[in-house]
């Protein structure tokens, strides 16, 4: 048996989009981050790979920058395609900040659209006219939600998928726990559902799959990779930080959000004593609430504790493999052992 069998899944309920990747998982958005060269290499390396629209920031009077960006994406997974028919890339998805301030909505659209763009992934707000204009080209969209009334809201307006974004997520994160979210939406709602927050190793991963999530989406992490568009200071916080070293707070955008402490400490500020801040205070039409908020204070989860070193995005993404596959042989293991002593397997209980 070859090693992959142990853990084929059956994902033919989700969209051909999301069929047949090598590992459950989507490489998530990151403003500033995350630019062809991080998509590029996370499609090649099996999973989805994801940037920001707003990240393709042309100066005034150019040609669109996120013009060129899908040009130079959807070629280089063309040539990888065709010098690679059994190992093909992955597809790769563009995110949308679905936000009243973000002027260049309208545009980024159309040229999204353009270019057939397969997986369309929406943040802050859900409208009718992103999902058409996503299933214009045969795209399919993915709506992050931190609940399960935004989950419910997002459907309804016509999202083929959620990404519930749980706490210890890096950016803006969700208050409430994997568990309590997944199963709340898993409840109703059997589309393609991927889980956010701390998910650093493939054991998480696993995990994610078990309490009911079909994929597993990851930010910070790659933000440590050679491919990232970070300052080598955030890379190596990254390696250097934990859990603990993780702070929320609405001050930088208006929005509840995760931040390395000593990022904001460098900033001249004290991580245990931030004000607040109300969400009216967003403002997307520059790209960012606060452009410091992401260049200086930098935004990250709690799941670094399993991040050690700066690597490639191939090496990261085979780390997670081999995680993945010996915690499932593992419990695998369990199961089977309990079944040879006779246990029944719980279907027919
Ligand atoms: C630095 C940073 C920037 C982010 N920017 C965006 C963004 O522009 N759009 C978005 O939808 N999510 C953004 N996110 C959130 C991620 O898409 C995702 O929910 C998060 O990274 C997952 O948690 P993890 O970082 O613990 O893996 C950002 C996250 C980080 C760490």
């Amino acid at each position: 048996m070859d090693g992959s069998a142990i853990w084929r899944r059956n994902d033919d309920h989700l969209p051909a989009a999301l069929r047949g990747l090598r590992l459950p998982l989507v490489g998530s958005p990151m403003f500033i981050i995350s630019g062809p060269e991080l998509v590029i290499a996370q499609c090649k390396a099996g999973i989805v790979g994801s940037f920001p629209a707003l990240n393709a920031r042309e100066a005034e009077g150019e040609p669109p920058l996120l013009e060129a960006w899908l040009r130079q994406i959807t070629e280089e997974l063309d040539r990888h395609n065709q010098a690679n028919p059994d190992n093909p890339a992955a597809p790769f998805a563009v995110n949308q900040i679905v936000h009243r301030s973000n002027a260049r909505l309208e545009r980024d659209l159309e040229i999204c659209a353009r270019w057939k763009v397969p997986i369309w992934i929406t943040s802050l707000g859900a409208r009718v006219e992103v999902n058409e204009a996503a299933h214009s080209c045969g795209g399919i969209t993915l709506h992050d939600i931190i609940n399960n009334t935004f989950a419910k809201k997002a459907i309804e307006k016509g999202a083929d998928g959620l990404i519930a974004v749980a706490a210890g997520a890096g950016g803006h994160a969700g208050p409430q726990s994997p568990f309590a979210l997944i199963r709340e939406i898993r409840a109703w709602f059997d589309g393609p559902l991927l889980l956010s927050g701390a998910i650093a190793s493939g054991e998480a991963l696993l995990a994610a799959r078990a309490v009911g999530a079909d994929f597993g989406y990851m930010g910070s992490p790659f933000i440590a990779t050679s491919e990232a568009n970070a300052q080598p200071g955030y890379k190596q916080m990254i390696v250097d930080s934990g859990a603990e070293d993780i702070v929320t707070s609405s001050l930088f955008t208006g929005v509840s959000g995760n931040y390395l402490k000593p990022s904001i400490a460098a900033a001249g500020l004290d991580p245990d004593n931030l004000a607040t801040a109300t969400p009216d205070s967003m403002n997307f039409s520059s790209g960012s609430s606060k452009p410091k908020a992401w260049k200086e204070i930098w935004g990250c989860g709690q799941g670094i504790g399993d991040v050690h070193d700066v690597t490639d995005v191939a090496t990261l993404v085979n780390r997670l493999d081999r995680e993945y596959r010996a915690a499932g042989a593992r419990l695998a293991a369990e199961f089977a052992a309990g079944f040879a002593a006779g246990f029944s397997t719980g279907a027919t209980d």
